[in-house]
């Protein structure tokens, strides 16, 4: 499997799906390639936000040597499957897959812990510590599912 994370920055909130989703099919013997995006490219080349950076390593996971990328139409060809953070996020990517747009390759991470809900990871960027420990959680769970679903056919 070849999975793609994807947010608005690249900053908050797919850094940590990238690296928990990495650590769970690593661990589960599974040779996935899993990536993250942005949908914007404002912090292409930083490194993650030093809370997703303190959250990950309280739950022992680095996701320091990560770097920013903005998503690109070529993404939707090279990856089995891309799970975006919002809605906003969504309708993002398809704006700028344009005539490369596949929606069976997209889905809302969330769909994942609730399926059809089209729910919202909800964006850390401008509150305090707490929001990133609830995204954690939230993108944790989402993640045990993802590796289940796929691993039965990897
Ligand atoms: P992310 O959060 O999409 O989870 O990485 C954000 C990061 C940066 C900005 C917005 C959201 N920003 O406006 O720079």
């Amino acid at each position: 499997m070849k999975i793609l994370m994807v947010c608005l920055g690249n900053i908050c909130r797919s850094p940590l799906a990238e690296g928990i989703l990495q650590d769970k099919a690593d661990k589960a013997g599974l040779k996935w390639t899993v990536d993250s995006a942005g949908t914007a490219g404002y912090h292409i080349g930083e490194t993650p936000h030093h809370l997703s950076q303190k959250v990950a390593k309280l739950n022992g996971i680095d996701i320091s040597k990560q770097k920013g990328r903005k998503f690109r139409k070529e993404d939707i060809l090279f990856y089995d499957k891309i799970y975006v953070m919002d809605n906003s996020n969504y309708n993002d990517v398809k704006h700028i897959c344009g005539n490369n747009w596949q929606e069976e390759k997209v889905d809302l991470l969330l769909n994942e812990l609730y399926p059809g809900e089209d729910r919202d990871v909800p964006d850390p960027w401008y509150g305090g510590e707490e929001g990133f420990h609830v995204v954690f959680q939230m993108i944790d769970r989402a993640c045990d599912n993802i590796v289940s679903k796929y691993s039965l056919d990897a």
